[in-house]
């Protein structure tokens, strides 16, 4: 089993992180292949606890080389805070590669994030501030910086020039905010390069060498499904594309390579900042669900809005990654619940409809149709296996499973590494 994507399902915070880490000892490379330091990826190891924003989780097992592909845009200051930050709790870093060909994230893209988001007041999408969309622009728009640009000193002054000539106009003369310059930036990014150099690599050579060597190498996904720029709930959603393809062209990986897709799904649904989300509770049970999920923010600590399963979603997530598995997490967090609503079809304008509508209005309009399965009251974290699981519990998954067109290869019970029922094996 060479190379396997692992990916969220939903809005996003499924449980990749958990999910990779529980794989991290049993493959030899895990990639980010996508966003950034947008990302928060709690792991839960012993009795220590870790939020990953831009590293792979796969750097917590120490057999694993963690990889940032060409498609994640990265922020050297943050890069390099994580890392000594984890250096400082004992974990160690040195194998870490890093895509000569991924976007650097500069101060202006973080301006321009946070000028924009108030400047769309209502409108805002509510980014995580942290110039991912800014970078991920620059990129398309051919004006991006990228990690080798830090090591040919005029190349970077060409570029940031380049790069800052119509942003400062646009944060001056439309935003009213101070131009940058672009000798700080410069000077700054310089004395990133050092520290970065040991780390660059041609990752992608590396990895199809791997792969056709037998290693097993693990896409970890940021984001989700419905946040993808191409396939998400548009314009709410991040600049990147979180869905399966996006792990090809985010590390320079065929298609053919890949043999398996695992989406990382919730037992309920969350989201966090603006957009549509047909299932979200405004009540008893949504205030429930983030209180027992502990439903805050890795990255920005905003709480999230949460929900109902909806298998609407689910089953969308599988046609447009080609899933092959599901890992289901935090069924934990539904302990406790007489009757779970699940949504299994839209009404929109009075119409019965079973498959996410493509069209942005109907999806505003529409409302879940609810199916009630019955819950369980028994703890549920110490389960090993699924016949572990009381009745209800077990019925509750089969009926997601069978909702949502992919098996239920894994699921999670708690947040720890072995608070996990594994169904099928991942490799
Ligand atoms: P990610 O962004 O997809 O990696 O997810 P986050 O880390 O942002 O949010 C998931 C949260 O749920 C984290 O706090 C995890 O520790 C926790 N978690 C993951 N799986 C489980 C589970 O099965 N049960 C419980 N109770 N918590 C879980
Ligand atoms: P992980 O990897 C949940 C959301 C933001 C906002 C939108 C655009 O932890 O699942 P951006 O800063 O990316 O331009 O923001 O996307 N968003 C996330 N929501 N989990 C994430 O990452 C997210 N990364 C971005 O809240 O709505
Ligand atoms: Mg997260």
């Amino acid at each position: 089993m060479p190379a396997l994507v692992l990916l969220g399902a939903q809005w996003g915070d499924e449980g990749k992180g958990k999910a990779t880490d529980l794989l991290g000892g049993s493959v030899d490379y895990v990639v980010r292949y996508q966003g950034g330091n947008n990302a928060g990826h709690t792991v839960v190891v012993g009795d220590q606890k870790y939020a990953l924003h831009l590293l792979p989780s796969g750097i917590l097992s120490p057999s694993c080389t963690p990889v940032i592909g060409n498609g994640v845009v990265v922020d050297p200051a943050v890069l390099l805070s994580e890392l000594s930050g984890l250096n400082e709790r004992g974990v160690d870093t040195s194998k870490l590669l890093i895509s000569g060909n991924a976007h650097l994230i500069t101060p202006y893209h973080q301006t321009v994030d946070k000028v924009t988001e108030r400047f769309l007041g209502k409108r805002k999408i509510g980014t995580t501030g942290r110039g991912i969309g800014p970078a991920y622009a620059d990129k398309i728009n051919r004006v991006g910086i990228r990690v080798q640009d830090l090591f040919d000193e005029s190349i970077l002054i060409q570029k940031v020039e380049a790069a800052l000539n119509d942003k400062n106009q646009i944060l001056v003369k439309l935003f009213n905010r101070r131009a940058i310059s672009a000798e700080q930036v410069v000077e700054e990014y310089l004395g990133y390069a050092e520290q970065i150099r040991d780390y660059v690599a041609d990752t992608t050579l590396i990895l199809n060498n791997a792969i056709d060597e037998g290693k097993v190498v693990l896409f970890e996904g940021g984001q989700g499904t419905l946040l993808d720029v191409d396939h998400g709930t548009y314009p709410f959603v991040t600049s990147s594309n979180p869905t399966a393809g996006g792990a090809c062209t985010g590390a320079g990986v065929g298609p053919t390579k890949i043999n398996r897709v695992i989406g990382i799904l919730k037992a309920y649904t969350t989201r966090v900042g603006a957009g549509p989300f047909p299932t979200e509770l405004f009540d008893a049970d949504g205030e429930a669900l983030r209180t027992i999920g502990g439903e805050r923010g890795v990255t920005t600590g905003r709480d999230r809005r949460c929900g109902w399963f909806d298998a609407v979603i689910a089953r969308y997530a599988t046609r447009v990654n080609g899933l092959t598995d599901f890992f289901l997490t935090k069924l934990d967090v539904l302990t406790g619940w007489e009757q779970i609503p699940v949504c299994v079809a839209y009404e929109i304008d009075g119409r019965r409809v079973e498959e996410l509508p493509y069209s942005q209005t109907d999806f505003h309009h529409a409302k879940p149709i609810y199916e009630n399965l019955p819950g369980w009251s028994e703890d549920i974290t110490k389960a090993k296996t699924f016949a572990d699981l009381p009745k209800n519990a077990q019925g509750y998954v089969k009926a997601l499973e069978q909702m949502s067109g992919a098996p239920i290869s894994a699921i999670g019970v708690g947040p720890g590494r072995d608070e996990t029922i594994q169904v099928n094996s991942f490799l």
